[in-house]
């Protein structure tokens, strides 16, 4: 079930006309998403794949503004409305209520009500430990909602999501993308510390772009994350050595400082 203050009953109808006409709701469901994320790429190829495919299973059949095609985009319409009037999750809140989620995978997202206490908590909207740029992680995001509800706290981080599932990566690089952060999401195993695909979503003060990482970036990106985590876990274990006398012991679920230097999203690029 959807978060119950997300209204996605508009998304879901109009996705649902699609799924009628004989195709899976997963299939819908990642075609919405990959024309989305395509479209914000502007990448011709592969959107025009997915076209051709409805085409051929008489797509054009429908009078205009009823074939697949034109939902699609009338859903890809009703989202960021509702993004705007609500300020939450609402991909992730049609994943849910399209019945998406994958229990083995234990995709049930977390609250907004919660993202924003564990964002309080650990401290995003502050000052940074490092003093220089913060740094927010989650290493298994779902649709991005901790990123989200954390950059809409402090938009000027750098933020990673890492989920191994493509189609909640996907989501991730969309929601990031739509409140035009600076963003790094990785589709791969955050445990066995595999990057299979990854896109960088990119500020500018005419919004958000997009971009999917070449294979070579990819495996500059894993070089660039594994150093700094390695980085954070021995400052941390340093710092927390000095500081055991007297205080508690305390974990970040949500942040993590990468050093300033490495934190630059120029670091990456000159690399190229
Ligand atoms: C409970 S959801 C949480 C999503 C998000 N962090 C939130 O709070 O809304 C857990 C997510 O972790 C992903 N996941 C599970 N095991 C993973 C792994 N080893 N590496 C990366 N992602 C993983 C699942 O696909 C799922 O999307």
């Amino acid at each position: 079930m959807a978060s119950p203050q997300i209204d996605v009953d508009e998304i879901v109808e109009t996705l649902e006309q699609i799924r009628q006409r004989g195709h899976s709701a997963h299939t819908v469901f990642q075609d919405w998403v990959n024309l989305m994320l395509f479209a914000l790429q502007r990448r011709d190829d592969p959107y025009l794949e997915i076209v051709d495919d409805y085409r051929t299973r008489g797509d054009m059949d429908h009078p205009e503004g009823k074939r697949s095609v034109d939902l699609f985009s009338k859903a890809f319409g009703q989202l960021q409305e509702r993004m705007v009037a609500t300020d939450a999750d609402v991909l992730g809140a049609a994943y849910e209520e399209y019945g998406m989620s994958s229990d083995a995978f234990g995709q049930h997202f977390t609250p907004h009500t919660v993202c924003e206490m564990m964002a309080e908590i650990a401290g995003v909207a502050g000052e940074s430990e490092t003093h220089g740029r913060q740094t927010v992680l989650d290493p298994a995001c779902g649709s991005g909602r901790m990123l989200l509800v954390a950059g809409r706290k402090q938009p000027d981080a750098l933020f990673f999501g890492q989920d191994k599932d493509p189609l909640c990566a996907r989501m991730t690089a969309l929601n990031c993308c739509f409140l035009n952060l600076d963003a790094y999401v990785i589709q791969g195993d955050s445990l066995t510390v595999e990057f299979q695909q990854a896109w960088q979503t990119s500020y500018s003060a005419l919004g958000g772009s997009v971009r999917e990482l070449d294979e070579e970036e990819v495996s500059e990106l894993r070089e660039w994350v594994t150093d700094a985590f390695e980085n954070t876990v021995e400052d941390g274990t340093q710092s927390r050595a000095t500081e055991r006398a007297g205080s508690e012991d305390r974990t970040t679920p949500v942040t993590a400082s990468v050093p300033s230097e490495q934190a630059s999203l120029g670091a990456f690029e000159s690399s190229d």
